[in-house]
């Protein structure tokens, strides 16, 4: 009879936003295909469909949020109440944990879970961390102490043009704000997350070396801790959903009608918000445009409405087929259709990096923290993308997407993102830079 030897288990304690489960899941499927056993650890919170991962074990701990704390716009303010009241729940889940699993190899941990470090110190098991944004938007957020310091985070509307001599390629406005109305709490976020990092035995990536090589210098010179840079996650291995929305796949048959790269997709992430009148330029920019679109309007995307209530009426009828609105969408798959030609987007890490893959070029509105770095690299730095840089108006809708969608600009544009897209598919090949970072993490894991 063969004994055969238990898989090394992995504690994935993930981040119950959806930019967040995404890549955490990921990175648990493509560690799972390398011979690991995935405990995954969750809140009740945005609790995971453990349906679709029948391969990971699931265990909860109650998060204690109230109905008002659970449902706070503030999302700092939210971050904060997680990692306050999560702190007991998830020691005593370990302690049991690490009791009963003799193969117990390390903790990874979601970076805004910036508490962790003192528990599994004392529990004495290595603790790595997943950050989920690019390089680029790391260091920006790595050089909050002496950012602040300089007045510049205290921002006036003279300065938001100046270029920030610390990070050469961002002007003021581009720092990574957060969406909170008390600006101690979003440093309170970025000084915790820093400690936690730096403590770490290790920093995992979404990202790409072979795109941001000067980024990852400068993260080696300040993070004296091993980096793995094995993005992007969603090629490694086919996706599994994490979605806490269901996913309009009708979208997909409406996209299969559409005349090739003509459809302009249309989608501000997870968490963003806009307020009614923004929403009504957009509306009025993307029809006066004349462009087929895919526009995710997500319940809660427009501050005071339930959803897409305040179009005038007919509105929709009128596009005649030229124009779809979802709730939510299978934003991979979206993305990779042949009908989808450009991603009006706030430049969430996980959109653009899918986008990237997918060769498809953007138009940026980003909202806060990373996605204003994202969109800077985006439109000045990789120039894959137009910027949305002023108030949102319907005029500006309208040029940014016929320029790039059909002017020569535009067709500029969509050449030099594919050398960035090969990048990416190359970078997962044996001997591409994720590939190879891969065998080091494992390694580095096996080694604990
Ligand atoms: C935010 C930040 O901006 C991001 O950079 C950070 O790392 C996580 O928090 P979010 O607003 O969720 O992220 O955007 P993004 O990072 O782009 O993630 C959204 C995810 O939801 C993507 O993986 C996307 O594929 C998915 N999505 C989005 C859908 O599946 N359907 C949709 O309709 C829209």
């Amino acid at each position: 009879m063969v004994i055969r030897e238990k898989k090394p288990v992995i504690f994935l304690f993930i981040f119950p936003l959806q930019g967040h489960l995404n890549p955490n899941f990921q990175l648990a499927n493509i560690l799972f295909n390398r011979g690991f056993s995935i405990t995954v650890i969750h809140t009740e919170f945005n609790a995971p469909n453990s349906s679709n991962f029948p391969h990971f074990t699931f265990v909860s701990i109650p998060d204690g949020l109230s109905e008002s704390e659970a449902s706070n716009p503030d999302v700092i303010e939210l971050l904060h109440d997680l990692n306050t009241k999560c702190v007991a729940p998830f020691g005593d889940c370990l302690k049991k944990l690490l009791s009963q699993e003799p193969t117990a190899a390390c903790v990874i941990v979601d970076a805004l879970w910036y508490f962790t470090d003192g528990l599994t110190e004392k529990f004495g098991i290595p603790r790595m961390v997943l950050r989920t944004v690019n390089l680029s938007a790391f260091v920006a957020f790595s050089k909050f102490h002496v950012l602040r310091e300089k007045g510049y985070l205290s921002l006036q509307e003279s300065q938001a043009n100046l270029t920030v001599p610390e990070l050469p390629h961002l002007r003021m406005k581009d720092l990574p704000w957060f969406q909170t109305d008390d600006p101690r709490s979003g440093d309170k976020l970025k000084k915790g997350v820093l400690k936690s990092l730096k403590s770490s035995s290790g920093i995992i990536f979404n990202a790409i070396q072979d795109i941001e090589p000067e980024q990852l210098k400068q993260t080696h010179k300040e993070f004296p801790v091993p980096l793995f840079c094995v993005g992007p996650f969603h090629r490694h291995v086919s996706p599994s959903s994490s979605s806490l929305l269901t996913q309009d796949m009708t979208c997909l048959s409406w996209l299969d009608n559409q005349e090739p790269n003509s459809v302009i997709y249309v989608s501000l992430g997870s968490i963003a918000s806009i307020d009614e009148s923004e929403f009504l330029e957009i509306a009025w920019g993307l029809r006066n445009s004349n462009q087929p679109f895919l526009w995710v309007v997500r319940p809660g995307l427009i501050r005071g409405t339930e959803w897409i209530e305040i179009l005038p009426k007919g509105f929709i009828e009128s596009f005649e087929g030229m124009g779809k609105i979802v709730k939510w969408a299978p934003q991979i798959e979206v993305l990779a259709h042949r009908a989808t030609g450009g991603f009006l987007t706030h430049c969430g890490w996980n959109s653009t990096i899918e986008s990237i893959c997918e060769g498809v070029p953007l138009i940026c509105k980003p909202s806060f923290g990373d996605q204003r770095v994202n969109a800077r690299y985006i439109s000045d730095v990789w120039r894959i993308g137009l910027h949305l840089e002023n108030k949102i108006e319907r005029l500006e809708i309208e040029s940014a997407v016929r320029t790039l969608m059909k002017s020569s600009q535009g067709e500029e544009i969509r050449k030099r993102i594919m050398p960035m897209k090969e990048t990416a598919e190359k970078c997962l090949e044996p001997g591409g830079s994720s590939f190879r970072n891969l065998e080091k993490l494992i390694s580095h894991v096996l080694s604990f």
